[in-house]
C-alpha cells in the first residue's frame, strides 16, 4: 500500500490520466519512468483469446482450449469442476501471456431469446453465483484475474450499446445483482466489467449508485472496475461514477479532458488517485506471476471432454440409452461431421484441435456399421434430397442418431435470437426420421432453449449436449455408450412455446427502454408462479441409474434468522450403475408481506453413488436463504413464521419437505406514514398498539352510517371497503366530528408509534 501511495505521489497528472485508459485495445499503459509495467488482459469466458498483436482490436487470436460455454458449465452444477477449469484457463493465460481473463459471465437469462445466453449461466442468480464464485477462484488461485462481467442489467442485444433497462429495486437486488454479490464477496475477482446498457436511465458506466455505493462501498469490492469495450461515453462522469478503467485504448482525447477535468477543478484529483490506487494494486498484483511457458494442452482437451460430458443433459430416454451392441447405427446431421462447439463474438476462441463426433463416435462403436447421411445443408436453406437420402439411411439401420446443430449464426453476441426454434429442415427432418425409425435419439447442439414440442412425441431419447467446446464430440459418445453416466441438470427451464416465457411481453422493450416488468419473476419462479406447464424444469435431468430420497432431517426445527440452519437427506442410488446426482434445496416462504416465488433455490451439491450406495448429503441455509429484500426497508429483511424446505431432483420433482419455524431478530424501522391505510395500521404490532381504540370507534361510525357491517346500504363490505383507505382519507370523511385536524391527529400517532420504539 505504501509502495503504491509513494508511486502515486511520483506521478504526474498525465501519467495518471493515462494509466485510467488502455495503451491499446488489450493492454493499460505502462510507465516506464516509474518500473510500472503494463497488464494485458484477453478475452474468455470459456477459453483464452489471446489476440496475436494487442494493438489490433480485432486480431487473430492464439490457438487455446475451447472449453463448453457457459450453459453447458453451468449444467454440470458440480463447482469443482468449474474451478479446475478456471485452474486450466490460468494455466492457458500464464502461457500466454495474459493478466486477466475477461470473465466469467453472471448476467442472468431473462428470456431465452437473449443473443449472449450461452455466455450465461442460468435463470437462477444462487446457481449462477455459486458457478461465476468458483470460476473465480480457480483462475485466481494461480495468480491470474478475472473480471466478472457485464455489471449490472445487461440481458440483451438489442440496443445493447445504449438500451435502458428499467428494473425496480427489489428486482435488481434479488434476481439480477445476486450473482455478482456472491462472486465478489466470496471469491473477489481482480476486476468488474461494467455494462454496456443504463440501468434505470444512467450508463452502467457512470453508476455511480452501481460502482461506487453498491459494488465498491456495500460489497466491499477492492478490485477496479474496467469498461466494456466502448462503454465509456464522458470520461469524467465515468471517473466520478466508479469506473477506473477504460477501454479500449488509446485515446489521447480521453486523457487530456482527464487532465483538463482536474485542471479546472472540475474533477477532484483524489477521484483520479483512488482509479490510480485501484489499477496499481492489481498491476503489481499481476506482476507477481511471471508468464510465459506452455500448457498441457492433452489434459486440458481432456478436461474439456469431462466437462462436456458433465454438462451435457439428457432429457428424454426410453431406454434406448446407452447404445447396447447395434448391428448398423444412422448417423444423421452435418453436426456429426462439423462440431458445433462454440458462439459468436468475443468469446469466440481458436480452439486447439476439434473432436469429430463422427469418428468419436466410431471409436466407441467397435463393430458397428455407422451410415452417414449428411441431413440438413448449412444455414437455414431447404433440401428435402437430403431428407428423403436420410430416411432412406435411417429405415434400414437398428438406431438413427441425428445430431442437430442450429445454425452458427443464430446465437451470437451483439444480437438477440429471433425465435426458439429449430430450421424448418431440421423439423421436417426430425419428423421424416423418426416417422420411419423410432428408435431414434435427437443430440442437440444450442446454447439456449430451443421448443420442441413437434418433434419429441417421436423420438426415442434426446440429448441437450449444449455448446459443448473442442473436445464435446467425444464427450457425446462418451454419454451415448454410458462411459459416462449423464448428470447435467438444466440450469434454465426449457418452455414449451416461447409465448409462455416470463419476459414475452415486456422484450425487448423499444424507444431506448426495455422495461423489466415480470419483476422478479424469471425463469422457474414465473412458471411456477403462474402454474404455466413446461417442456423441462430447471434442474431436471435424467441419468441411467436411479435415486432415491430418505430420512430428510432439519438441524433444528424453530431458528434465529441470524442462525440459519442445515438441512440433510440420505441419498441412494437404487439402479444397476454408478452415477451422479444432483440434490437441489429449495425454500417456500409460508406467508410474506410482499409477494415471494412460490420456491427458490438456495443450496445444492452433486454427488457420486455406486450401485446400491447411501450418501448424507448435508447443506447450509443462512440468513440469505429465508430473506428478501424490501424496498422500503431498504435492505434483505426475514419475516417470523414458517418455512417449507423442498429437497429434490428438480424444480419440479420434490422429494422430501421439511416445515421450519423462523424467528427474525431483526428491528426494523416503522413504516407508517400519513398513507398508510388502516389496513397497515393493524398489520403493524406497534401502529396496532396506538391505532387500536381509534379504530374500533371509527369503524362502527362507518358501520353506521353505510348500514350495517355487510354495508347493505351501500351494497359492499364496508370493512373491506374502509381497510384499504389510508387512515387520513377515512378521517377527512369525518373531519367535522373531529377535535383537530386530521393531519394533526395521525401526526400524532405517528409520534406515538415511534416513541414506543
Ligand atoms: C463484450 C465483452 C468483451 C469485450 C472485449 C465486448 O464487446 O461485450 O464481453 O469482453 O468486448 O472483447
Amino acid at each position: 500500500m505504501t509502495k503504491i501511495n509513494d508511486l502515486i505521489k511520483k506521478m504526474t497528472l498525465e501519467e495518471k490520466a493515462a494509466l485510467c485508459i488502455g495503451a491499446s485495445p488489450w493492454t493499460t499503459t505502462p510507465i516506464e519512468r516509474l518500473g510500472l509495467p503494463e497488464l494485458t488482459v484477453s478475452d474468455g469466458p470459456h477459453g483464452v483469446r489471446r489476440v496475436a498483436d494487442v494493438k489490433d482490436l480485432v486480431a487473430a487470436s492464439l490457438p487455446a482450449t475451447c472449453f463448453p460455454t457457459a450453459s453447458c458449465m453451468a449444467s454440470t452444477w458440480d463447482v469443482e469442476l468449474i474451478h479446475a477449469m478456471g485452474q486450466a484457463l490460468a494455466e492457458e493465460c500464464i502461457a500466454l501471456k495474459v493478466d486477466v481473463i475477461l470473465g466469467p459471465g453472471a448476467n442472468m437469462k431473462r428470456t431465452p431469446l437473449g443473443g449472449r445466453n450461452f455466455e450465461y449461466y442460468s435463470e437462477d442468480p444462487y446457481l449462477a453465483g455459486q458457478m461465476a464464485a468458483s470460476f473465480i477462484a480457480g483462475v485466481q488461485s494461480k495468480g491470474v484475474g478475472t473480471s466478472i462481467k457485464h455489471f449490472a442489467t445487461n440481458n440483451q442485444e438489442f440496443q445493447r450499446l445504449t438500451i435502458s433497462s428499467e428494473v425496480d429495486e427489489r428486482t435488481l437486488r434479488e434476481i439480477y445483482l445476486p450473482a455478482f454479490e456472491t462472486a465478489i464477496k466470496k471469491a473477489k475477482p481482480w476486476t468488474v466489467m461494467c455494462a454496456y446498457n443504463k440501468l434505470n436511465g444512467t450508463y452502467c458506466s457512470e453508476n455511480h449508485r452501481l460502482l461506487v455505493d453498491i459494488l465498491k462501498d456495500e460489497w466491499g469490492f477492492e478490485g477496479f472496475v474496467v469498461s466494456d469495450w466502448g462503454a465509456v461515453h464522458d470520461r469524467v462522469a465515468s471517473l466520478k461514477g466508479g469506473l477506473d478503467l477504460e477501454m479500449p485504448g488509446p485515446k489521447e482525447r480521453r486523457v487530456n479532458a482527464v487532465v483538463e477535468a482536474v485542471c479546472s477543478g472540475a474533477l477532484g484529483e483524489s477521484v483520479l488517485d483512488e482509479s490510480v490506487r485501484r489499477i496499481l494494486s492489481i498491476v503489481f498484483k499481476a506482476a507477481e506471476t511471471s508468464k510465459g511457458g506452455s500448457f498441457d494442452t492433452a489434459a486440458h482437451h481432456a478436461l474439456a471432454r469431462r466437462i462436456a460430458a458433465e454438462g451435457m443433459v439428457l432429457l428424454k430416454n426410453n431406454g434406448i440409452l446407452p447404445l447396447k451392441e447395434q448391428q448398423h447405427i444412422a448417423v444423421i446431421g452435418r453436426a456429426a461431421e462439423e462440431a458445433h462447439f462454440q458462439g459468436g463474438g468475443s468469446s469466440h476462441i481458436n480452439p486447439i484441435q476439434v473432436d469429430n463426433p463422427f469418428k468419436e463416435l466410431q471409436k466407441s462403436a467397435g463393430d458397428t456399421e455407422l451410415t452417414y447421411a449428411e441431413g440438413y445443408p448449412a444455414g437455414t436453406a431447404f433440401d428435402q434430397e437430403l431428407i428423403d437420402r436420410a430416411v432412406e439411411v435411417a429405415h434400414t439401420a437398428d438406431v438413427a442418431l441425428l445430431y442437430i446443430a442450429l445454425p452458427g449464426f443464430k446465437e451470437s453476441e451483439g444480437y438477440d435470437r429471433a425465435d426458439l426454434d429449430l430450421t424448418p429442415q431440421q423439423v421436417a427432418l426430425i419428423k421424416a426420421v423418426t416417422a420411419v425409425q423410432p428408435r431414434t435419439v435427437v443430440i442437440l447442439n444450442n446454447g439456449a432453449p430451443v421448443v420442441m414440442s413437434e418433434w419429441i412425441d417421436g423420438t426415442a431419447a434426446v440429448l441437450e449436449a449444449w455448446m459443448m467446446g473442442q473436445a464435446g464430440g467425444g464427450a457425446i459418445a462418451d454419454v451415448l455408450y454410458g462411459k459416462v453416466n449423464p448428470s447435467g441438470r438444466l440450469a434454465e427451464t426449457y418452455p414449451l412455446k416461447l409465448v409462455d416465457t416470463p419476459a414475452f411481453i415486456n422484450f425487448p422493450g423499444g424507444n431506448g427502454e426495455v422495461r423489466y416488468g415480470e419483476g422478479i419473476f424469471i425463469g422457474y419462479r414465473y412458471y411456477d408462479a403462474k402454474e404455466v406447464p413446461v417442456q423441462f424444469s430447471f434442474g431436471y435431468g435424467m441419468s441411467y441409474t436411479t435415486f432415491t430420497y430418505k430420512n430428510p432431517k432439519v438441524s433444528v426445527a424453530s431458528f434465529r434468522d441470524v442462525d440459519g440452519l442445515t438441512v440433510s437427506v440420505d441419498v441412494t442410488n437404487t439402479g444397476k450403475v454408478a452415477g451422479k446426482e444432483v440434490v437441489q434445496v429449495y425454500v417456500h416462504d409460508h406467508k410474506s408481506r410482499l409477494v415471494r416465488p412460490p420456491k427458490e433455490l438456495k443450496g445444492f451439491t452433486k454427488i457420486e453413488l455406486q450401485p446400491g450406495e447411501t450418501k448424507t448429503v448435508t447443506l447450509v441455509l443462512d440468513f440469505r436463504a429465508f430473506a428478501y429484500y424490501h424496498p422500503a426497508y431498504q435492505q434483505w429483511i426475514t419475516e417470523d413464521g414458517e418455512f417449507a424446505i423442498l429437497i429434490g431432483a428438480s424444480s419440479s420433482d420434490i422429494r422430501c419437505i421439511q416445515t421450519v419455524t423462523l424467528q427474525s431478530t431483526l428491528e426494523l424501522p416503522c413504516l407508517l406514514n400519513r398513507e398508510s391505510t388502516l389496513r397497515d395500521w393493524m398489520e403493524d404490532p406497534r401502529g396496532k398498539r396506538v391505532f387500536a381504540p381509534l379504530f374500533q370507534q371509527m369503524t362502527s361510525q362507518m358501520q353506521t352510517a353505510f348500514g350495517g357491517s355487510e354495508g347493505e346500504g351501500a351494497g359492499m363490505d364496508t370493512m373491506g371497503f374502509l381497510m384499504e383507505m389510508p387512515l387520513l382519507g377515512v378521517l377527512h370523511f369525518q373531519e367535522a366530528a373531529l377535535l383537530m385536524p386530521p393531519e394533526d391527529l395521525v401526526d400524532g400517532l405517528l409520534a406515538q408509534v415511534n416513541q414506543n420504539k
